[in-house]
């Protein structure tokens, strides 16, 4: 029987398990045997995986997380990990490796493709930064934790008359801070692709007491910057195997900031960091659907042998896009996005 391998790497994403689902119960029902692998690529290095039946995978496209696990493995860091991961893959009669991940994962999957390896990409990222797709699963999921997170603290932060900052993940893309940012209703927002100014974000502040409304909001994502304040930061030495600094640790923007106002305005400032908060929980409807889809789509064009591709959403359709359109470039909000958010601050 044909086998195909599944994994998921990188930070989770409320949605993965629909995939897994979707994935799982679609290749049964056309012959083939899942295979699990567990942790993401160090699975394959490490030919750690389970076989998936459809029992295993009975409504699970209700719960967050992986059942998978998941992990930063990067197979370019290991030496021969690529061969590794072809060679073992080849044991284990793979026909064909289905890879949900973020720019990272997917990457990784795009150069195993370009070796003459026959895998398909899920795009999958709470961060919502990959090209090529409108959105990825576990954004929506996301936003609407910083949302939830926004409505609590405008009562308290109200009650009190003090500035609450909440720092949101995103390090190069500012999605999670502006669209939660946005629904939540924050009097500001920072993302990392516009510098902020700290006496920006101070005069909205003071305006906003000085015509009685005394208090306020500020969403500011972890990867925002005002030059004047980046040496105040202090990100944790630790990077993961890609590369990126561990940021939502150590002194951050958010907490740097907070300082900041409390200093220029006198008024009480307060920061909280929303961290793995946002990822962890059960998807909403939008991620359990869109996850769905896009796991039957993958199945579907592995039939039609689509190899080095993704299954993308676009134009509220799922369809199949190389692998190189979505990788190399990470999705950022353009400008004038921003600027929409920005005419609703204050
Ligand atoms: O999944 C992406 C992301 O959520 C980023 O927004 C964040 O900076 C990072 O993961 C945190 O990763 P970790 O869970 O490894 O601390």
């Amino acid at each position: 029987m044909k086998r195909i391998g599944i994994l998921t790497g990188g930070g989770d994403a409320p949605g993965l398990n629909a995939v897994i689902r979707a994935v799982t119960m679609s290749a049964v029902d056309a012959g083939y045997e899942v295979v699990g692998f567990l942790r993401g690529w160090a699975g394959i290095l490490e030919k750690d995986y389970r076989v998936l039946t459809k029992d295993d995978v009975v409504d699970i496209h209700r719960q967050g997380g992986t059942i998978l696990f998941s992990s930063r493995t990067n197979v370019a860091k290991i030496p021969n990990g690529l061969e590794t991961v072809r060679k073992n893959l080849e044991e284990l009669g793979i026909y064909c490796l289905v890879a949900s991940g973020g720019e990272d994962t997917l990457g990784v999957a795009k150069k195993l493709g370009d070796a003459g390896g026959r895998v398909v990409g899920v795009p999958k990222t709470i961060d919502n930064d990959v090209n090529a797709t409108d959105y990825t699963f576990g954004f929506d999921t996301a936003i609407n934790r910083v949302m939830e997170a926004l409505d609590r603290l405008h009562t308290t932060t109200a009650a009190h008359q003090r500035v609450m900052v909440v720092e949101i993940m995103g390090r190069h893309a500012g999605w999670m801070a502006l669209h939660g940012g946005m629904a939540g209703g924050a009097h500001y927002i920072a993302i990392p692709e516009v510098p902020f100014s700290i006496e920006d974000i101070c005069e909205i502040v003071k305006k906003r007491y000085e015509r009685g409304d005394k208090y306020a909001i500020v969403a500011i994502a972890e990867g925002a910057e005002d030059p004047k304040l980046l040496s105040h930061v202090q990100h944790s030495a630790e990077k993961d195997a890609f590369g990126h600094v561990q940021l939502g640790t150590g002194r951050g923007i958010g907490e740097v900031v907070a300082e900041e106002i409390e200093e220029r305005t006198g008024i009480e400032t307060r920061h909280i960091v929303l961290g793995h908060l946002q990822r962890g929980g059960d998807p909403t409807a939008f991620d359990r659907v869109l996850g769905t889809r896009l796991g039957v789509k993958v199945v579907e064009m592995i039939e039609c042998q689509q190899f080095g591709n993704m299954a993308a959403l676009q134009g509220g359709e799922i369809v199949s896009v190389p692998l190189a359109d979505a990788v190399g470039e990470l999705k950022t909000v353009p400008p004038e996005r921003y600027q929409v958010a920005r005419r609703f601050f204050g």
